[in-house]
Parts: structure tokens; C-alpha cells; sequence
């Protein structure tokens, strides 16, 4: 990273932008050397990053055979009604009404013209602004408050509240760009990060948007968590990669390991007809899941709608070229309307 880094940084203020290009490139590929492989450390074991305090990186912590489980709630489950998803914008409700069961799963692909991410939101957030919106907001999914509490405690954050959730899906030629998650009112809270299917590459920044990021690969069950003064750092994905071989950690020949019962697990059995639709989905994308917590115990949302400007920063059409940043924008480019174009 160092070698890259420093050459990169001569050319001015602009050295994240530099960065995210250099990986999104097609032709020639790029050099990986530099980005940093997590993989090896022991499962479960909590990488704690001495430029970044409060980044906890967690290689997959998932039991054997529990990541199909998620994986199913995240292509099947969570986009069903009463969720609120982006797919609302340029589907009829009919169709949006039961995603799954029309398209087979399907639909992720079909939707996904652009090389962009396609999200879906949970909770308290306008399906299309990034705006939390305290009038419209469904229940937070039990199953994945659960395993966001407890990932969140066992890096010393207890009493975490799952209060919204942003799917990402990616196929291999989709990226994210530079941005800062910054639409939560209460950003002292962690920052949960979950990733299922191809790896990608995520770029971690620093608090200013031209600060040079340091590249690591993000792979199928990782878990990355944004805490302290990491949770405002700028962050992007230029790259969707191959999972490595046997780290889709879902592969067991064909079929799927039942995981062994465990007290108060909320993980249950994915049925084959589930799992055909779910690993063949994940043969060419990635699924990212981020948890947020909006707002402080006992916080209320300020009577009027906050404006725009306090919102995310830039994951919007900065997808094609790595340029957002704290700009402006209007409820038509906010990356959840993405797909309308
Ligand atoms: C996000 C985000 C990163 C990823 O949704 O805000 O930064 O790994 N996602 O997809
Ligand atoms: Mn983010």
C-alpha cells in the first residue's frame, strides 16, 4: 500500500479519487499487491486498525452453514413488504409485492442494467432520499437486529439498536463510490457492515475526502464494523472481485450443511429450492448489508425533516467515477434512485 499510497498522494488532493480509479479499472487490471487480505487471520478474530481507531474488521465469524440462512433473508425476506425498497420506484406493487416468488430471484439481476447497487431500505428512511423519514418506517427484522447486537456487543458496544438497514447488491461490474455515512442523527453509534457472495475490495479513507485510503478485500461472511472516529471516515467499493476458491464459505457440494441446532438461534434451515435460487444469484454478485442505530436512546426526530444537506454524502452517481464527496443533492440522485434511470 505504502508504494502505491505515496506515488498517489504527489499528485495533490485528489488521491482517493486516484485510488478508487486505479481499482475499478478494467484494462489493464489492477496490481492487488497492495490491498490488504484479512483472510488469514482466525475466524471470528477482531482486526483493530491502528490508523483508524474504532475500525473493527471481523473475518467470518458465521458458523458453518448459517450464512445461506442469511443470505435467503436477504434476497427473499427482507425486500418483502412491509419493507420499503427501491424497487417501489419503477415497479408496481403488484410486482414489488412478492419479488421472490415472481422473479425467482431474478429481479436482482434483471433490475441491475448499470453497473450501480441497488438497495433496499428497512426502516425510517424515504425509499428515495437518504433522509430518515420518522413518519414511514416498518419494523426492524428481529432475526438481523439480533445477530447486529451481538456482533456489536462482542466488540464492546452493548445496547446497540438496529434501526436501519441498507442492502447493497452488486453484480461484478458494480461499485460504490466515496462517500460518508452521515445520515444517522446519532453518529457515535457503530456502524455494521456484513458481506455475502463475491468479494470485493472496500477503500478506507479518512476524515477528509482526499485522504489517501488504505485497500482491503472484503469476503463472504466478513464483518466490518465503523465505530469511534471511524465511523465518519470515508469509505467506497471499486470493485466487485472472485470470491477465492472455497470462500464462499456456502459451498458444500452442492448442497447445504445444516447448521447444528444452537440454543436461541435464530438461524433456520434454507430449503434446497431456496438454496438453488440463493447460490446461483451469488455465483456473480455480492450482497452487503450495513446496520445503522439513528438515533440516541430517548432522541426524537427534530419536528420539521431535516434538509439535505445533512444527508449521506455522495453515494450517488459518483458511482462511475469515484467523485461525490459532501456535495448537495436532490431526492433524483440519491443512490437508493439509482436504478431509475
Ligand atoms: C454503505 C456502504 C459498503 C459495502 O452501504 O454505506 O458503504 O461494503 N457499503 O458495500
Ligand atoms: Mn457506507
Amino acid at each position: 500500500m505504502a508504494k502505491m499510497a505515496a506515488s498517489m498522494v504527489e499528485g495533490g488532493e485528489d488521491s482517493f479519487r486516484k485510488i478508487f480509479k486505479f481499482y475499478r479499472r478494467r484494462n489493464p487490471p489492477p496490481d492487488l499487491s497492495d490491498v490488504i487480505d484479512f483472510s488469514r487471520c482466525a475466524p471470528g478474530e477482531q482486526v483493530r486498525a491502528k490508523r483508524a481507531p474504532g475500525f473493527i474488521f471481523i473475518s467470518d465469524p458465521f458458523l458453518r452453514g448459517t450464512q445461506p440462512f442469511w443470505l435467503r433473508q436477504c434476497l427473499k425476506i427482507y425486500p418483502q413488504k412491509p419493507n420499503i425498497c427501491n424497487l417501489d420506484m419503477h415497479m408496481s406493487p403488484l410486482e414489488t409485492q412478492d419479488v421472490w416468488g415472481q422473479s425467482e430471484g431474478f429481479v436482482f439481476m434483471r433490475v441491475q442494467t448499470k453497473p450501480r447497487s441497488l438497495c433496499f431500505l428497512f426502516y425510517a428512511r424515504k425509499s428515495n432520499s437518504s433522509t430518515y423519514s420518522p413518519s414511514s418506517h416498518t419494523p426492524f427484522p428481529r432475526d438481523l437486529h439480533l445477530l447486529s447486537a451481538h456482533m456489536t456487543a462482542a466488540c464492546g458496544f452493548p445496547g446497540f439498536i438496529s434501526e436501519a438497514g441498507i442492502l447493497n447488491y452488486y453484480r461484478s461490474d458494480s461499485s460504490l463510490g466515496i462517500h460518508v455515512d452521515e445520515s444517522e442523527l446519532d453518529r457515535t453509534r457503530p456502524l455494521l457492515s456484513f458481506s455475502f457472495g463475491q468479494s470485493a475490495i472496500f477503500l478506507l479513507g479518512g476524515p477528509r475526502r482526499q485522504d489517501p485510503p488504505t485497500a482491503m478485500l472484503m469476503h463472504s461472511g466478513d464483518v466490518m464494523v465503523m465505530s469511534g472516529p471511524s465511523r465518519l471516515l470515508y469509505h467506497a467499493v471499486p470493485r466487485i472481485l472472485p470470491a477465492p476458491p472455497g470462500r464462499l464459505a456456502l459451498e458444500t457440494g452442492g448442497c447445504i450443511q445444516t447448521p447444528p441446532p444452537q440454543e436461541g438461534s435464530v438461524v433456520e434451515p434454507v430449503s434446497e429450492e431456496e438454496w438453488a435460487v440463493c447460490s446461483r444469484y451469488i455465483q456473480s454478485s455480492r450482497v452487503n448489508v450495513t446496520v445503522r442505530q439513528v438515533l440516541a436512546p430517548g432522541q426524537n426526530f427534530p419536528e420539521t425533516p431535516r434538509s439535505h444537506q445533512t444527508t449521506d454524502s455522495g453515494q450517488t452517481d459518483g458511482y462511475d467515477d469515484g467523485e461525490s464527496g459532501k456535495r448537495k443533492r436532490s431526492s433524483s440522485d440519491s443512490p437508493y434512485a439509482a436504478e431509475t434511470h
